[in-house]
């Protein structure tokens, strides 16, 4: 969701920043736009729709200069525009991207509009440029005037700043919104997103919240809240492990799907011993603290807080603890009651997710026994702001809709569930068979991918409804409901998933000859009442799409039985994870959607 980019070298940046907003494009974007401070004026270009086409306008005009900044928009106050998108300028002196909302954007419009601002966007990103502008009449210091300016911020920003005056400069402040600083040869950058700039440099500062920054060619000077000088640890990001090409694949996502074997691998590596988890995998002194935890809250959101869902059982059969689940969005707002020793974990692919950060921010406050984070991204702020954590391990997922961040969600809550009841010292025999179960993940993935061609005679009837359900009981309802959101995220199919037993209640209404039902049927403790809850829908005619096993076999008339991989207990919910993915893949592709980039949505949600 938005990416800023900014750059000071000693070769023209054009063609730098371009680059880097294509590497984030994968965040989600409707508009672009790119600021670049020439030696005799200022240009900008702003387009609305891919980066390719501002790239197309920015080689016509060939320009030369060695600092700038650049910005895809994803639309919170104002349509997608050429107008509303970023830079925004103030009497073509200063220029500004900005990432992230601000909340008091009406007062600060009033009050510029009272100073003889002209106001000329609907967004309220412009209100800065305006307001360091307004500033830097005053103190004829730019840094001075972001500062200023951003005192009389609500919300949540990242921002890059250029100067008509200044040139070869870039200036940043940060707050609440991702934004780091690249270091190179000759030249150094900010940017939300490392990927934007891997390509050029390893080194890296990550900004804190109330940070400042001055990037030339030659420096980068950082600035507390306070404006005083600090150093930030400098982090090395390995431009190979994030490498972003979809290589054989035709889409990120594809190339996501066939990669978990891999990545389940590289979750659980280090972390397991011969038959229970390794001590301490969630960061020093974790196995200790994880005695007294008795009882866990999740919050995440999306395909996380299906993750979340899905693990629940795990805690309570494995750690005899209960579990708590909320929306991120929603938790900070209804006054949870803490009890003592509960311990919070956040669940986040990107580690920036504003709900999720807002509610990890929240908890800090209250009395939790520590914070845990499951996190893909270990240079995130959730990973920073967190007690203990672990790191997924996926690398990068640049696909907007969830895939191997999911299942390597789902090993490491496994892992999480094994590491309290080991602290506890409980129930050893089904840590081990855990583990076991685990290991053997990869391999009934691997097996699961062989599905494909059965699922391609399913995907025609299911690309023709603009309607389906997803079915399941227990721990596959959840994992159902993932099925539905790729499906829905993807393809534009509107999908609902149900528990099974839930149908009868109001659901079964739905169901005709048309309305494709998907239901996964894995053979465990309610296999019985799941088929029972399967004849309803035969009785009224349904299209019957069920995986299952040998257990679970249904005769079915109008649809299709796909036969799974025999499973064990812990890792069958991954595994029923795959045909699902493969089927909103197949299925989007019949439709023809912008399937890495689905409309409207973006991979990193930075703002609440
Ligand atoms: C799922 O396919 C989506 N990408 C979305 O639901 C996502 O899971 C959600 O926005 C949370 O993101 P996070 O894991 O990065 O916090």
């Amino acid at each position: 969701m938005c990416g800023i980019i900014g750059a000071a070298s000693s070769r023209s940046v054009g063609k730098i920043l371009i680059k880097g907003l294509q590497l984030m494009e994968y965040r989600g974007y409707d508009s672009a736009g790119v600021v670049l401070n020439k030696d005799e004026e200022i240009l900008r270009l702003r387009s609305l729709g891919k980066v390719s086409k501002l790239e197309e306008i920015m080689i016509s005009e060939k320009p030369k200069a060695f600092s700038g900044i650049a910005h895809t928009r994803w639309a919170t106050h104002g349509a997608p525009s050429e107008e509303n998108a970023h830079p925004h300028g103030s009497h073509d002196d200063i220029y500004i991207v900005h990432n992230g909302i601000i909340e008091n954007h009406e007062e600060i419009r009033c009050s510029l509009r009272n100073k003889g601002y002209e106001i000329a966007s609907e967004t309220d990103s412009e209100l800065i440029a305006h307001l360091v502008h307004f500033y830097k009449k005053e103190s004829q210091d730019t840094l001075q005037a972001l500062m200023k300016a951003t005192t009389e911020l609500n919300g949540a920003y990242s921002i890059a700043v250029v100067c008509k005056e200044e040139k070869g400069k870039v200036y940043a402040a940060r707050q609440k919104s991702p934004l780091l600083v690249g270091l190179g040869i000759e030249e150094n950058f900010v940017a939300s997103d490392p990927l934007a700039i891997v390509n050029i440099t390893e080194k890296f500062h990550m900004l804190e919240d109330g940070d400042f920054a001055v990037i030339t060619k030659e420096d980068v000077v950082i600035y507390d809240q306070e404006g005083i000088i600090v150093e930030r640890e400098e982090l090395k990001i390995d431009g190979a492990a994030t490498a972003t090409t979809k290589g054989e694949y035709k889409h990120f996502m594809e190339k996501e799907i066939y990669e978990q074997p891999d990545c389940i691998g590289n979750t659980i590596n280090g972390r397991l011993g011969e038959s229970d988890v390794l001590d301490n995998v969630f960061g020093l002194g974790s196995s200790n603290s994880f005695k007294d935890v008795k009882r866990v809250q999740f919050v995440a959101c999306g395909t996380s807080l299906h993750a979340a869902k899905t693990a629940r059982k795990w805690f309570e059969d494995i750690c005899e603890i209960p579990c708590y689940i909320d929306f991120a969005s929603e938790y900070r707002y209804r006054n949870p009651i803490v009890e003592d020793n509960t311990l919070f974990v956040t669940i986040s692919q990107s580690g920036e997710t504003a709900d999720t950060l807002a509610a990890l921010n929240y908890a800090k406050e209250e009395k939790y026994l520590g914070i845990v984070s499951i996190c893909n991204v270990p240079t995130s702020t959730m990973a920073r702001e967190s007690d203990w954590k672990i790191f997924t391990n996926a690398g990068p997922e640049i696909g907007v809709a969830s895939t191997k961040a999911f299942t390597t969600q789902l090993a490491a809550l496994l892992i999480l569930a094994l590491s309290i009841s080991k602290s506890q010292d409980k129930n050893q025999e089904k840590r081990k068979q855990a583990a076991q179960d685990l290991r053997e993940t990869p391999a009934l993935i691997r097996e699961a991918f062989k599905l494909k061609d059965e699922i391609n005679t399913i995907t025609n009837n299911i690309s023709s409804n603009d309607n389906a359900l997803f079915l399941g009981r227990g721990m596959y309802f959840s994992i159902a409901q993932e099925g539905a959101l790729k499906l829905k995220e993807i393809s534009y199919i509107h999908a609902e998933a149900y528990p099974a037993g839930e149908l009868k209640h109001g659901p079964l209404a739905l169901v005709d000859e048309t309305i494709p039902v998907v239901a996964l049927a894995p053979e465990d403790s309610l296999v019985e009442k799941l088929l029972s809850n399967l004849e309803e829908v035969k009785a009224r005619g349904g299209t019957l799409y069920v995986f299952g096993n040998a257990g679970s076999t249904i005769e079915i008339k109008k649809g299709k039985f796909i036969n799974m991989p025999k499973c064990g207990d812990y890792n069958a919910p991954i595994v029923y994870t795959i045909p699902l993915q493969i089927l909103a893949y197949e299925v989007a592709c019949l439709r023809g959607t912008d399937l890495d980039q689905p409309r409207n949505l973006a991979k990193s949600v930075t703002v609440e």
